[in-house]
């Protein structure tokens, strides 16, 4: 092998999960790029293999394990070959995946990844690693971003962890107590990313409304201030609590006209009472109230949340309220679960209700889910509206790209259009996107 070849590494990253595991996995990779690695989409060429995993549900987390199972062939034929386990699995089972995975050589969690590069030298002599502290911000260890040419939208985590300990959540287990970045070192992030290309950031953190970094007066203020950037067109935000909708925050998308119409705020109950078994400290009649106050800043806005259905004790009447408040409300789009019992959740000490009742309202809330999701859809026929586009369609001469509300467009469109924001007259409807026209 000439030195060259030895040099560069090849790195598959598997992400499973949320949003903020997508941006994790682009910032080990980064990390690990400064080792030499380059990544590769596929596993077999691999010399290092890490899955950024997610424990939100038991089903996503025992995919880790069967995925590892998949993975030992890999391993027998080449010996070299590291194996990582990265995310919140990482941070809540390493000590069991250490126990139960032998091929694993290394355990990384959500906030120490800024230590691969000392990890990674440690399983390059033949030793096995784990670090899942919670001691060290990795942001003040991370070294600053490449910067390569990227795509028109990029996720950016602004927030991390959670304080609210809703009763069936994992996450302020593995990810901890909240952590907000400074304005300041935001603020450079984001102008790195538009000289790279990118028009549209989507602001991350698990709670990202409660953001109180340094520099801002919260999440409103940060909008504000990242609107300034030239070149930057389009931001969001996501995931958002109801009780951290400041008034400041409900102004900016009043005024601000960079900050799209579309926020995902999940209720997960329209159940007074199973709300209150969830440790949601508010009300439907709350949260309705709130959804009137974003409405009237911004009527077009499209809203969208997250519903668990069949908590413990949830009564065929709480699932009613549920399906009455989704109704009342008419999200645009909406994510439905079924509860499932997380290991050291105070939710988890109750007894589960039948698999087949979860089954059967699960079935119910989703058909009305996807009813009011044809609609909002359906009302965009006709209307000619801004589409920045991302990438080429399926079709030769197609692009795709999203709306304000972030549905998914296709259009014909030139290539040259990629990264530009055009408007578009939406002709017709598909399952889950939008087809249309450039306006002339
Ligand atoms: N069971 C089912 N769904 C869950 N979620 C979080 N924890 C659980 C659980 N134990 C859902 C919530 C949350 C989304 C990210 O995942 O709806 O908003
Ligand atoms: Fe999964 Fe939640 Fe962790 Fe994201 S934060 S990776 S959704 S458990």
């Amino acid at each position: 092998m000439d030195n060259q070849a030895e040099k560069t590494k090849k790195l598959f990253i598997k992400t499973y999960g949320c949003q903020m595991n997508v941006y994790d996995s682009e910032r080990m990779a980064e990390t690990l790029g400064a080792q030499g690695y380059v990544t590769t989409d596929n596993a077999e060429e691999a010399d290092m293999v890490l899955l950024n995993t997610c424990h939100i549900r038991e089903k996503a987390a025992e995919k880790v394990y069967s995925d590892l199972g998949r993975l030992k062939p890999l391993k027998e034929a080449n010996p070299q070959l590291k194996i990582g386990v990265a995310g919140c699995v990482a941070q809540a089972e390493g000590a069991e995946i250490m126990r139960r995975m032998p091929l694993v050589d290394l355990v990384v969690g959500p906030q120490s990844y800024h230590n691969l590069p000392a990890m990674e030298a440690r399983v390059q002599s033949g030793r096995r690693a784990v670090d899942t502290d919670f001691e060290v911000d990795k942001f003040t260890q991370l070294k600053a971003r490449p910067r390569a040419q990227r795509g028109p939208t990029a996720f950016l985590t602004v927030q991390e962890g959670c304080d609210k300990f809703c009763a069936f959540c994992v996450v302020p287990y593995t990810r901890g107590s909240e952590v907000s970045r400074p304005a300041d070192k935001i603020i450079a992030e984001a102008q790195g990313l538009v000289e790279a290309g990118v028009r549209e950031i989507t602001l991350l953190g698990q709670n990202v409304n409660a953001w109180h970094g340094q520099g801002a007066e919260g999440l409103g203020d940060l909008v504000r201030r990242l609107a300034r950037i030239d070149g930057l067109a389009r931001i969001r935000y996501t995931t958002s609590h109801p009780n951290d909708m400041a008034d400041d925050l409900i102004a900016a998308h009043a005024e601000e006209e960079k900050l799209m119409p579309y926020l995902h705020l999940p209720v997960q109950s329209g159940s007074d009472r199973i709300l209150k078994a969830m440790n949601r400290k508010h009300t439907a009649e709350q949260y309705l109230r709130l959804i009137e106050r974003i409405r009237a800043a911004r009527p077009d806005i499209v809203l969208s949340s997250d519903f668990i259905v069949g908590f413990p004790g949830e009564t065929d009447q709480d699932f009613e309220d549920t399906l009455q408040l989704c109704a009342e409300v008419g999200f645009g789009a909406s994510f439905s679960f079924k509860y499932s019992a997380r290991p050291g959740t105070p939710a988890a000490e109750k007894p589960e209700l039948p698999p087949a009742l979860l089954d059967a309202r699960l079935q119910r809330l989703q058909a009305q889910i996807i009813a009011q999701q044809n609609a909002s859809l359906a009302s965009m026929v006709g209307r000619t509206i801004p589409v920045l586009f991302e990438k080429k369609g399926r079709m030769p001469g197609q692009l795709i790209g999203k709306s304000g509300y972030l549905h998914a467009v296709h259009a014909d469109a030139p290539e040259s259009d990629i990264a530009e924001i055009r408007m578009v007259e939406i002709m017709a409807t598909s399952t889950n996107s939008l087809a249309g026209r450039l306006a002339t």
